[in-house]
């Protein structure tokens, strides 16, 4: 490798509050010559922290603006080759549902070196934002953090919704706002009791953030009353409802 190749850091920015970036990540950002990031990363901390960088937004927005992820790993190659220090900039963790392990894969395969710098994921954080313990002790041993992007019945769904059911975790959907109905319907009709307690978290870890909560049976009506949009997590499951009497 020689002096002139670049690097790629590959950084989890939090779910959206500046404040819940790591050091680590604030790091990275002020080592940047360029910053690749989407609308779910703190754009607020790039201005903090990277005010000597270029920054590329590259777009993924559901039915909305959109960079293909292969532009994406062009954009990082050009610029590490071209001897730059590039941050991608991604909301929560980059590893989860944010295709940081692809992006890891083209760099290293061109011989560029990467670094890894985790973040506060939102599955984690905008549950804990909303008041909800997701493995509150006496009601939940146990989280499973699965995509809602396509519906149950789906012919591209991966996901074992009618065994999910049954497993007794709490259920965290990430990407399942306009598939929320069907979800709820299939775990339903796969045994889950149709009073379980849910809640949907819009905007989670910012100004706008909104919270709805309802019965399984209901969530999706009362998510969609209640004016939940993308970015939206669904939590399912007793935990949901465990702080409300001590709350
Ligand atoms: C492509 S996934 C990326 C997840 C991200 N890598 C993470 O660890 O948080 C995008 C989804 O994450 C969830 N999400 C991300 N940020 C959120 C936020 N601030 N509030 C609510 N949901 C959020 C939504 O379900 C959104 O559709």
């Amino acid at each position: 490798m020689n002096d002139t190749t670049g690097r790629v850091l590959l950084v989890g920015g939090g779910p959206g509050d500046p404040g819940l970036l790591t050091i680590a990540g604030r790091d990275a950002l002020r080592r940047a010559d360029v910053v690749v990031t989407d609308r779910l990363a703190p754009l607020a901390a790039i201005a903090e922290h990277a005010p000597q960088a270029e920054v590329v937004h590259v777009g993924k927005i559901p039915r909305g603006e959109f960079t293909p992820q292969e532009r994406i790993h062009e954009l990082l190659l050009e610029h590490a080759r071209a001897g730059r220090t590039v941050v991608r900039l991604k909301g929560g963790d980059g590893y989860l549902f944010g295709r940081g392990g692809e992006e890891w894969q083209v760099c290293t395969g061109a011989g560029i070196p990467v670094e890894v710098v985790p973040g506060v994921s939102s599955a984690f954080a905008v549950p804990a934002l909303a008041g909800i313990p997701m493995t509150h002790r006496g009601l939940s041993q146990g989280v499973a953090v699965v995509s809602g992007h396509v519906a149950p019945d789906d012919p591209r769904s991966e996901v074992d919704w009618s065994g999910l059911a049954t497993t007794g975790l709490t259920i965290v959907v990430l990407m399942g706002v306009a598939t929320l109905g069907s979800i709820a319907e299939t775990l339903i009709a796969a045994g889950l009791d149709a009073s379980t307690p849910a809640a949907s978290i819009a905007d989670g870890a910012s100004p706008s953030q909104r919270v709805v909560r309802a019965r399984l049976d209901g969530i999706a009506t009362a998510a969609d009353e209640g004016g939940i949009a993308p970015p939206a997590i669904t939590v399912i499951g007793d935990v949901v409802a465990a702080l409300e009497q001590t709350g």
